[in-house]
């Protein structure tokens, strides 16, 4: 079995908002079963499934319940198992999500904790220290006899104690639960988070992190969390067919995020370096060039990603879906893994005007603009939605953005994907860079050139040879190109 996560492309699938099967108006398993076929036939490798596990849906599932059963609001557990089957039969592989930082507060540890039984299992003291909540407000929360317990989160998301033993068997047993599931692998949340600093040190007035993890904080990235990433990495390779773990690490330098990825360690870190460069192309560039090296400093591949849902979409990030087009051929032909969050293909904007009453998500209470319902809406599928009564309003004007709308047209976002996903194998090995017009990128891997202008003006490029494939007119403003060039000076 090659490394297939070297090179594959991961779909992120946001349960909620995919494709709802039952018609309830929140996206579901079996929808995603039916809708494997598209994904199979976009040309990604694998997909990520958002978490389906029982929870309050405090944060979204990101406050699980129960880590070994399916919420029935996403189904059953036989429909887990249903769909992991039929994703492989389709050459798909699998990967799911553990939260392991926190658990819900409805999970049965945290309700003994509450009883004032074992509550070695969380964070608690008598005196809370001064750390903030990522999601805005104070980090603790005070229990009925006087204690104070950790919630880095949600009050509904009590911090797990890594340091009990417990804790870290338990996550050993999940790990394996899913992985006889048949499982490919685990999507880490949090994972720069598990381990607090000894003694869990005032950080100060005034020092707080608004930006997770752009900062060092003393809340992330421990050096303890790796031990724990190396014992998930010895129950990943028992079994067979190299099951991945992918870190979902807020580190403050590509340095320290390789650190995750080292050969005992995780297989991927998500590059939130590249995802939150702007639109500049010495930027993009510099980011490039030292994600490729500290990555390579430990025998890794890169993970290049734009979107998820924690972060505005990439459109309206860089202000146009030109540039977003544009985005997509940089990334799909950079040496290394991508991921494609659910609705880029169809190159989504953000929903910046959604009714405040129908927002949910805790972390508007850090401040209401960063919220992150206006890239959780769910996909439209067709003109007229192909959601009976979605749980978030899918904009009017998205209907010449839906799949009915854009499938078979050429020079569609989505057509521009499919064949892109096609098309990246054919670059083959190390990236080197060309001069190139001042705002502009040029790069070859082998054969295949891309040629990037993030100019608002035209360029000429003076390539000569094949094109494959290009977001716009070659050489426009905000475009991207791909060639094949035979012979290059
Ligand atoms: C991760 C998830 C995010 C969630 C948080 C707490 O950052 O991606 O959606 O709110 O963890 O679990």
């Amino acid at each position: 079995m090659t490394a297939w996560w070297r090179d594959a492309v991961i779909y992120q699938v946001y349960v909620r908002s995919f494709a709802d099967g039952d018609g309830d108006g929140v996206g579901d398993l079996i929808g995603i079963r039916d809708r494997l076929p598209y994904l199979a036939g976009l040309g990604v490798d694998a997909v990520w499934l958002t978490p389906f596990y029982r929870s309050p849906m405090a944060d979204f599932g990101y406050d699980v319940a129960d880590y070994r059963d399916v919420d029935p609001m996403f189904g059953t557990l036989a429909d887990a198992k249903a769909l992991i089957d039929e994703a492989h039969q389709h050459r798909l592989r699998v990967i799911v999500d553990i939260v392991p930082n926190h658990t819900s507060a409805a999970h049965p540890w945290f309700q003994e904790a509450l009883r004032g039984e074992k509550r070695d299992r969380y964070i608690f003291r008598d005196q809370p220290n001064d750390w903030e909540s990522i999601f805005g407000g104070p980090a603790w929360t005070q229990v009925a006899d006087g204690q104070w317990y950790l919630h880095l989160f949600d009050p509904a998301q009590p911090d797990l104690n890594w340091d009990n033993e417990e804790v870290r068997g338990e996550f050993e047993s999940i790990l394996r639960f899913w992985l006889d599931l048949g499982v490919d692998g685990f999507r880490v949340d949090v994972a720069h988070g598990m381990v607090k600093p000894a003694g869990l040190p005032d950080i100060g007035k005034g020092n707080q992190a608004r930006m997770v993890g752009r900062e060092p904080v003393p809340f992330f990235d421990n050096d303890g969390v790796h031990e724990i990433h190396r014992a998930w990495r010895r129950v990943l390779d028992s079994y067979p067919g190299e099951r991945i773990g992918v870190a979902e690490a807020w580190a403050p330098t590509p340095e320290r995020l390789a650190r995750y990825v080292r050969p005992d360690e995780l297989h991927q870190a998500f590059n939130f370096h590249y995802l939150f460069a702007p639109w500049d192309a010495a930027e993009l560039r510099a980011v490039i060039d030292s994600s490729l090296a500290t990555a390579a400093s430990v025998g890794a591949p890169t993970t290049w990603v734009l979107s998820n849902h924690d972060v505005k979409r990439h459109v309206t990030r860089y202000g146009s879906l030109a540039r977003a087009r544009a985005a997509a051929l940089l990334t799909l032909a950079l040496p290394g893994s991508a991921y494609v969050y659910q609705g880029e293909e169809l190159g989504l904007p953000e929903v910046l005007d959604l009714p405040p009453e129908v927002c949910r998500d805790p972390q508007r209470l850090r401040d209401p603009d960063s919220g992150r319902d206006g890239c959780r809406v769910p996909l439209p599928w067709t003109r007229e939605s192909g959601w009976a009564d979605p749980w978030l309003p899918i904009p009017a004007d998205w209907a010449e953005l839906s799949v009915e709308a854009q499938d078979g047209v050429p020079g569609s976002t989505l057509e521009l994907y499919r064949a892109a996903l096609r098309l990246r194998r054919s670059f083959e090995g190390e990236l080197i860079w060309h001069d190139s017009p001042r705002g502009t990128l040029v790069f070859s891997r082998g054969e295949l050139v891309c040629a990037v202008n993030f100019t608002e003006t035209p360029v000429d490029f003076g390539l000569e040879g094949e094109l494959l494939l290009a977001s716009d007119e070659p050489g426009a403003a905000n475009s991207a190109a791909w060639l094949k060039v035979k012979c290059r000076a």
